[in-house]
């Protein structure tokens, strides 16, 4: 008798435990970060990376190259860094994405072997040599500022830090630029780097305008250029409808 209740305390305290593990999660911060150096630490694959990449392709195409409207952002040539915090923090809801989010899943990308993969995969990929651009029109400012506000963490060309995970922002399209500005800026991006929302809280939309019309005309280098209409030859089957 004395035996069975000591048994069934003993379960009782283990349900307990296992409970409180269930019911608090890790907080998005903290599980992402976990998961960034776990992935940091791994050998990429890329040849299982471009299986993984099969599933992206439904929205950012073989090529990745982003579309001119800024829905889908240009990701190829990515710096891997870049690509596994933002994979991270997306899936552990550290960064809305709601229409990428479920293919983020565990079941459908995997875990940090695939993340640093597919990361590798993405970043080998040559980038798009006509994206999206802006008017033109007021360029010299953009470049003062450019120099004065960014250049210091996104590189003199926007080629980005990958020990820092700074996004290269060389040629991305400007539609896509500006909705993440803006939303770093007002804070609805999450993940958004303090000192960079420090840096722009003032700017009036004449530096935010010049300024990205700027660094969507900064062209990556031409090693990391496709020619114009390359198509991605890993995925011959991919149908791109009657609009490609
Ligand atoms: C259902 C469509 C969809 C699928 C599938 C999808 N994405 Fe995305 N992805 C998006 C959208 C939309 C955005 C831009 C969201 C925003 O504006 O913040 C995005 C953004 C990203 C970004 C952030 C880029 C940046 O510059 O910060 C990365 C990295 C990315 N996707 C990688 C992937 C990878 C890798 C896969 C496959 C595992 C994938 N995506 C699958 C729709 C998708
Ligand atoms: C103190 C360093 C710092 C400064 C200054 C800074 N940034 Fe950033 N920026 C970052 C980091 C780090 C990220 C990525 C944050 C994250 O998601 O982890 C980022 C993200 C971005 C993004 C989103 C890119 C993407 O692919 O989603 C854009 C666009 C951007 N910065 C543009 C600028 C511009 C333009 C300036 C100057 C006006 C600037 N930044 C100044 C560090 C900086």
């Amino acid at each position: 008798m004395h035996r069975l209740s000591i048994l069934c305390l003993s379960v009782a305290v283990l349900l307990t435990i296992n409970n409180v593990a269930v019911s608090q999660p890790l907080d998005p911060v903290e599980s992402a970060r976990m998961e960034v150096e776990a992935a940091l630490n791994l050998t990429p694959d890329v040849d299982n990376g471009r299986k993984v990449y099969m599933v992206c392709t439904v929205c950012h195409s073989p090529e990745g190259w982003g579309r001119p409207d800024g829905r889908y952002p240009q990701i190829a040539g990515q710096l891997p860094n870049v690509t596994i915090k933002q994979l991270a923090d997306i899936r552990a809801r550290n960064r809305d994405n709601p229409t990428m989010r479920p293919f983020t899943s565990p079941q459908l990308l995997g875990g940090a072997k695939e993340i640093a993969d597919v990361a590798a995969y993405i970043a080998q990929l040559p980038m798009n040599p006509n994206n999206s651009v802006g008017p033109g029109l007021d360029l010299e400012f953009g470049a003062k500022v450019y120099k004065e506000n960014c250049e210091d963490c996104h590189g003199k060309n926007g080629e980005g830090n990958q020990a820092e995970h700074t996004p290269r922002i060389q040629g991305q399209h400007v539609s896509y630029l500006k909705r993440q500005f803006h939303w770093i800026r007002i804070g609805k991006r999450r993940n958004a780097d303090q000192k960079m929302v420090k840096q722009i809280h003032r700017f009036t939309p004449r530096e935010e305008n010049a300024v990205l019309d700027y660094v969507s005309r900064l062209k990556p280098p031409a090693e990391h250029l496709a020619a114009p209409g390359w198509q991605n030859p890993d995925f011959p089957k991919y149908y791109r409808g009657s609009g490609y």
